[in-house]
C-alpha cells in the first residue's frame, strides 16, 4: 500500500501471533500503583480515573472533542491525541498522517491518512507492531499490551501478569524489572521486600464495625428525653454510637428496643426515619451499614472523604474537589446534599 514504508519482519513464520490485547479496568490499574494520580480508561479513550491508595477514587470524561492522554494526565484535542481504545477513532479525527496500533490484532498496524480514513498494514508472520518506535518486531507479545498505556510517564507499577515484578512506565510502554533475588515488588508501597505479597487476594475488607447492641436488645434509659412526632404515639431514638442503630420507644421512661436501619440507610434523629446517609450529617462512623467504598466526612462540605476499608481520610483532585457519595465521584460543584452543606 502506498504511503506505508514499514519495515516488515519477513523471517521464519513459526512464532505465535499475538492475540487479543488484554483488557484491564481502571481498578486493575490503580491496584498496581502506590502513587496517586490520573489513569486512562482502558474501555474509553475519553475517560479518566483517579487512583489513590491503590483504589480508584473518582472517574470522569474529558469534555466533548477531547481525548485523555494518560501519559501527560491531560485532555487533548482528538485531532492530535491518539485514542488508546480505537484506531478508527484516532484516524477519523486525525488531521495529519500517522501510524497507529490496531488494538485487537497486534500483527497489523493502522495508518491514518489525515483525511478521516484508515488503512491497514501487516507485520508479516510472527511479527508484531511496536507503536513506540513505529516498527514491526518479533512476537509473541504485543508491546502495546501493557497497563502503562493507560498510566503516566516515569512511574513504577506492579506487573499484573507477573506478581512480584514491576514495570517502569515510559511513554505508554512498560519496561519489565525485577527486585534483587529473593525479593518481591510490593505495588502498595512501590518497594522491594522479602515477603511475597502475591499469595492470596486480600482485597475483601469488611467495613462493618461491630456494635455493642444486638437486634431486639432492650436497653434501660435509652428512651430518656425522646418524644413522639404526632400523630405517632411511639418514637425512635438514635443509639448515639452508630449511624444506623436506633431504639424503638413507647415512653420516655421505658426501655428502648434496639434495631438497625436497612443496609444503605442511616437513622436520622430529626425525622426519626432511616434515610439516605447523604440527607443528613451523622457524626459517627458514616461507613457503617452502607456497603460503600467511600463516604463523605461529616462537617467538611464534602471536601474530604473516608476510605471505608482502612478509615483513612482522602481528598478529591483539585480540579473536582467535592466528593459526591451518592454517585461515588469527585465533582467540580458542591453537591446539594445536606452532608455537603
Ligand atoms: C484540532 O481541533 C481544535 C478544536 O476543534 C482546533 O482548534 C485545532 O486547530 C485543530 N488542530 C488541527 C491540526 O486541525
Ligand atoms: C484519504 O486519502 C487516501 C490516500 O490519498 C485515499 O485513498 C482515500 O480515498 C481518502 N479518503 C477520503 C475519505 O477522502
Ligand atoms: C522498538 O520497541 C520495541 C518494543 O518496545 C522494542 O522491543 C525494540 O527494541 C524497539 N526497537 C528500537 C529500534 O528501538
Amino acid at each position: 500500500m502506498k504511503g506505508f514504508n514499514m519495515k516488515v519482519c519477513a523471517l521464519a513464520a513459526c512464532l505465535l501471533l499475538a492475540g487479543q490485547v488484554a483488557s484491564y479496568s481502571m481498578e486493575d490499574l490503580c491496584a498496581q500503583w502506590s502513587g496517586s494520580g490520573y489513569v486512562g480508561d482502558p474501555a474509553d479513550c475519553h475517560g479518566w480515573g483517579y487512583c489513590q491508595g491503590q483504589k480508584l477514587v473518582s472517574w470522569n470524561k474529558c469534555k466533548d472533542g477531547l481525548v485523555f492522554n494518560a501519559q501527560t494526565s491531560s485532555c487533548g484535542f482528538d485531532n492530535s491525541t491518539i485514542c488508546t481504545t480505537s484506531a478508527v477513532a484516532t484516524c477519523t479525527a486525525a488531521k495529519s498522517p500517522m501510524y497507529v496500533a490496531v488494538l485487537n490484532d497486534c500483527n497489523q498496524y493502522g495508518y491514518c491518512f489525515g483525511n478521516g480514513s484508515i488503512g491497514y498494514g501487516n507485520c508479516g508472520a510472527g511479527g508484531v507492531y511496536a507503536a513506540n518506535n513505529n516498527t514491526c518486531v518479533w512476537g509473541p507479545t504485543c508491546p502495546q499490551d501493557t497497563i502503562c498505556r493507560f498510566m503516566k510517564n516515569d512511574i513504577f507499577v506492579g506487573d499484573p501478569n507477573n506478581c512480584g515484578s514491576y514495570l517502569q512506565c515510559n511513554n505508554g510502554y512498560g519496561t519489565p524489572g525485577q527486585c534483587a533475588p529473593g525479593k518481591y515488588y510490593n505495588p502498595g508501597n512501590g518497594m522491594c521486600q522479602a515477603t511475597n505479597p502475591c499469595t492470596g487476594n486480600s482485597g475483601n475488607s469488611d467495613s462493618n464495625p461491630g456494635t455493642t447492641y444486638t437486634v431486639g436488645q432492650s436497653v434501660a434509659g435509652a428512651c430518656t428525653g425522646g418524644t413522639a412526632i404526632a400523630p405517632a404515639t411511639t418514637f425512635f431514638m438514635a443509639d448515639k454510637q452508630t449511624c444506623y442503630g436506633y431504639f424503638y420507644c413507647t415512653t420516655a421512661a421505658g426501655n428502648g428496643i434496639w434495631n438497625a436501619c436497612l443496609t444503605g440507610t442511616h437513622f436520622d434523629p430529626t425525622t426519626q426515619k432511616c434515610l439516605s446517609p447523604a440527607s443528613f450529617a451523622c457524626t459517627y462512623n458514616r461507613c457503617g451499614n452502607v456497603n460503600a467504598p467511600f463516604m463523605a466526612v461529616s462537617g467538611q462540605s464534602c471536601k474530604q472523604y473516608e476510605i471505608c476499608s482502612n478509615s483513612a481520610t482522602a481528598y478529591c483532585p483539585s480540579s473536582n474537589p467535592y466528593y459526591d457519595e451518592v454517585h461515588n465521584i469527585c465533582t467540580a460543584d458542591r453537591p446539594a446534599y445536606k452532608i455537603c452543606a
